[in-house]
């Protein structure tokens, strides 16, 4: 007797996730509805594993979704209306007949499953993410598994003719430029797409055409992918990883950057730092395995837009660059390609130009669907010249003797070392010109001149000036209307906060985040859907300024936007109190993500390194005024929700009293950072924070400290001066020994130990720019041996 009741018990355990498991669902009735609003309602599978019902998307709108519901990471599986955000108060309805409406409040109707049968008794948000209206006999008459956006999941299937189509941006649900398809012949295929439609544009992948054509691919409960033939033979698989779902989530989602991924998701809840990992498998979790290689065709920008190039990152993602000399159309959307940064060569006198012009090499770079003009058995000079002094010529390639002109826009660029192609970007040097300047100008002279010598009476004079006014404003128009899409320097105006709002966002100031040269940084919450945390930094130690040159560099801060910076969301500046507002960063610093406890892995530290290099080219190079950090160092660096790096503090430097920044004592960078010339009294360039780089990227590399007393040997303790020794001897391993990931990826640890070393020179000249050390990150461009730099503590 006395066993009987924790049997009981245990039987009793056993049974409740096979009954979950099955077939119960919780029924949601005819007429019931969900509104659009703040407190996201939504119905849940019996398990809690899925939910269904609005998700907002930014000030968009709101979007009708299916998500998983218990990891903290938001990840959408399926969506009704991704083109069509609703507002606020829209609901969705299963209505008395058996419909599924999306109405806003305008009255607009949105059906979602149509052509259903007579008979839907029910609808349900059943444990495997599909949302079913079912029948009395519990029969699926529609299920949203059979209008798939951008993700599959285990059990659903694709049928002949079915698709899925990439979002258009990570946190942009709408259709992006890349899709999935079955085709109706029954071959697997990934297009790119004509954006903004989705008509196919040029294939990427595709699976081997079968003798006999494919009819289905199915997803099945241990995660493998397969597509099979009608009789059900597998005739091709697409995933093949087994992954147990008891322990996993899993899905296999198409990405904005135009790869199909398989992704799992530990279910075990722990450490609140898991995100979504690739799945682990025979065959590659991604295809293609490297899109950078796998985009052609004379149409399209391919993976990267025009006039960029594509290379594999540390992650195995694609990333997209320009080259010297283009700057991104727009930051945010990198896939929009880039543009030249100069003015193009003139036509009317492509001689007097060549003087003007030189070449940046790329070795091993290739656009090679823009070609307008071949030459063999000709040399390298020759090549050269011919591209000089030729207008329409953008850039050259040259391999093997041969030679290839290629015109604006450029397409479908990509690095790969196998090519052994040398590409030759022509960019104006320093920006000079000889020729007339803007045509633009030109012509509305000309129309003054004119309009002058018509005038010859008021009513005449009253004529042309309405004219000129009709012609300059349209003018004006047009530019507007091609400048406007471009959004180059998109910014946000940081918002005035008072000093009442933030004491109550931050609960009077009572949770502190952190200190550093500047004040104090408190946690808060505004309340606000769309940035619900908030990091608010009370500025200490500041210059007596105006409020006038405080909100002026205020602005300067907050019309930065990329994404590897913090955004300045708002200001506060009342008096004496002075605040910065600032995004939230989840994952607080680097200095504690790389320093703790477990070491990150290779390739994460290799893709914070790319991130901070990036945001720090966008800084030096790409923002609207420059801008010199002064205190690169991990902390600094925050990492956002999905780990990405994103430098913080910057254009703070300014805000200093004068004073500080001559004095050695109180020196505004960190020790150990700090570039020789702070204490040499030479003017701070943007080559102060390329220094500070190389010091943070060795300690990436190496996931150390730059000090560190308890080492084994003392010629280890200056991580700068061990990384050097490690370099000259060929010992490169010693620096990173217990790192398996790394010690297999040597060739990247040698590039960039060398690029660090190359920062750290003493010589501000020697060390490259951020444009060169982000190329040399991506392994774009070679990095030539570099030279001793002086003893770190020497030279202090
Ligand atoms: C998504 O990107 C497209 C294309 O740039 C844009 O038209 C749309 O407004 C964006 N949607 C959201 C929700 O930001
Ligand atoms: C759901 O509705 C169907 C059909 O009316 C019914 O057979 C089933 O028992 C219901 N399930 C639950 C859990 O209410
Ligand atoms: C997927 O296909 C299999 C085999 O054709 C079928 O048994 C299963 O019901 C399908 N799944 C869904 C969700 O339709
Ligand atoms: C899924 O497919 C693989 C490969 O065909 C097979 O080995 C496995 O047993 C299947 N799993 C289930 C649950 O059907
Ligand atoms: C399915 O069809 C293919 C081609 O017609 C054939 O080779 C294969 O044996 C068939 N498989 C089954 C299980 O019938
Ligand atoms: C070169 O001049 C163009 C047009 O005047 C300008 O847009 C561009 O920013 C300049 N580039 C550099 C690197 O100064």
């Amino acid at each position: 007797m006395d066993f009987s009741l924790p049997h009981c018990f245990c039987f009793f355990l056993l049974l409740l996730p096979i009954s979950t498991s099955g077939q119960t669902y919780r029924n949601i009735s005819l007429g019931s509805y969900l509104t659009a609003a703040k407190d996201k309602s939504s119905w849940t599978s019996p398990s809690g594993d899925f939910a269904f019902g609005f998700q907002q998307v930014g000030d968009a709108g709101f979007l009708l979704a299916i998500w998983f519901n218990k990891i903290p990471e938001r990840t959408i599986v399926w969506s009704a209306n991704r083109n069509d955000l609703v507002r606020r108060g829209s609901r969705v309805q299963v209505t008395t007949d058996g419909q599924l409406v999306l109405s806003d409040q305008s009255g607009r109707r949105i059906r979602i499953a149509d052509s259903v049968e007579n008979g839907v008794a029910y609808a349900a948000m059943l444990d495997t993410g599909n949302f079913v209206l079912a029948s009395q006999s519990a029969a699926n008459l529609w299920q949203s598994f059979d209008q798939p956006t951008d993700t599959m999941l285990p059990t659903q299937n694709l049928s002949l003719g079915g698709e899925l189509i990439a979002p258009y941006l990570e946190r942009n649900y709408s259709d992006g430029r890349y899709k999935f398809i079955l085709s109706t012949e029954g071959n697997l295929q990934m297009y790119t797409t004509r954006y903004p439609s989705t008509a196919n544009n040029v294939a990427y992948w595709s699976t081997p055409s079968p003798t006999v054509g494919g009819y289905q691919v199915i997803y099945n409960q241990s995660g493998y992918m397969y597509l099979v033939a009608k009789n059900g033979t597998v005739l091709n698989f697409v995933f093949s990883s087994s992954v147990s779902m008891q322990d996993f989530y899993q899905r296999a989602t198409l990405d904005y950057d135009g790869v199909f991924r398989q992704y799992v998701y530990p279910k075990a809840a722990a450490s609140r730092r898991r995100r979504w990992n690739m799945a682990w498998t025979s065959l590659s979790p991604s295809i293609p395995s490297n899109i950078c290689l796998s985009t052609r065709g004379a149409v399209g920008g391919g993976a990267c837009g025009y006039n960029s190039y594509c290379s594999l990152g540390g992650d195995q993602r694609p990333s997209c660059q320009c080259p010297s000399g283009y700057t991104f159309l727009d930051p945010n959307d990198v896939r929009k390609g880039c543009k030249q940064n100069f003015v193009s060569q003139d036509c009317d006198q492509p001689s007097e130009e060549t003087d003007n012009f030189d070449f940046m090499d790329m070795p091993n770079a290739d656009w090679p669907d823009n070609d307008y003009e071949h030459f063999d058995s000709v040399d390298e000079d020759w090549c050269r010249q011919a591209c000089l002094s030729d207008c329409y010529c953008a850039v050259a390639t040259f391999k093997d003797r041969n030679c290839w002109k290629k015109r604006i826009p450029f397409s479908n660029g990509r690095i790969d070392p196998s090519y052994g192609t040398k590409a030759l970007i022509k960019v104006r040097i320093g920006n000079s010109t000889t020729g007339p300047s803007s045509k633009k100008n030109d012509r509305s002279t000309l129309i003054i001149t004119g309009s002058a010598l018509l005038g010859s009476s008021v009513f005449l004079n009253v004529l042309s000036l309405i004219g000129i006014y009709v012609f300059i404003s349209r003018l004006s128009r047009q530019k507007q209307k091609m400048i406007q899409p471009l959004n180059v320097m998109p910014g946000v105006n940081p918002v005035s906060f008072t000093y009442n709002e933030l004491e109550t966002a931050t609960g009077g100031f009572k949770e502190e985040l952190g200190s550093g040269a500047f004040g104090t940084v408190y946690k808060g919450d505004l309340a606000n859907e769309d940035t619900p945390l908030i990091a608010v930094k009370k500025l200490e130690k500041m210059v007596e300024q105006g409020e006038q040159e405080f909100e002026t560099e205020v602005k300067v801060i907050g019309r930065t936007n990329h994404k590897n910076l913090v955004q300045l969301l708002g200001f506060c500046n009342e008096g004496q109190h002075r605040l910065l507002v600032y995004e939230y960063m989840s994952n607080g610093s680097l200095s504690i993500y790389l320093f703790g406890d477990s070491r990150p892995n290779w390739y994460r530290r290799v893709q914070i390194a790319c991130d901070v290099a990036r945001g720090l080219l966008y800084l030096h190079e790409e923002c609207s005024s420059q801008i010199i950090h002064c205190d690169i160092k991990p902390q600094n660096i925050l990492l956002d929700e999905s780990l990405n790096a994103r430098i913080s503090d910057f254009g703070l430097a300014k805000l200093l009293k004068r004073d500080q920044t001559k004095t050695t004592t109180a020196i505004r960078g960190t020790k150990g950072y700090v570039a020789p010339e702070w204490f040499k009294n030479l003017p701070v360039t943007t080559k102060v924070d390329i220094y500070s780089f190389g010091i943070l990227l060795l300690e990436l590399v190496c996931c150390r400290k730059k000090f560190e007393l308890d080492v084994m040997e003392e010629d280890q303790i200056v991580l700068a001066d061990w990384a050097y020794d490690c370099f000259k001897e060929a010992k490169l391993d010693l620096l990173v020994e217990a790192d398996e990931e790394a010690m297999e990826d040597m060739k990247r640890v040698e590039r960039f130990v060398m690029v660090a070393i190359w920062c750290i020179q003493e010589d501000p000249s020697l060390r490259p720019g951020m444009k060169k050390v982000v190329q040399i990150l991506e392994g774009a461009v070679q990095v030539s041996i570099p030279p001793e730099p002086t003893s770190f503590i020497s030279s202090i």
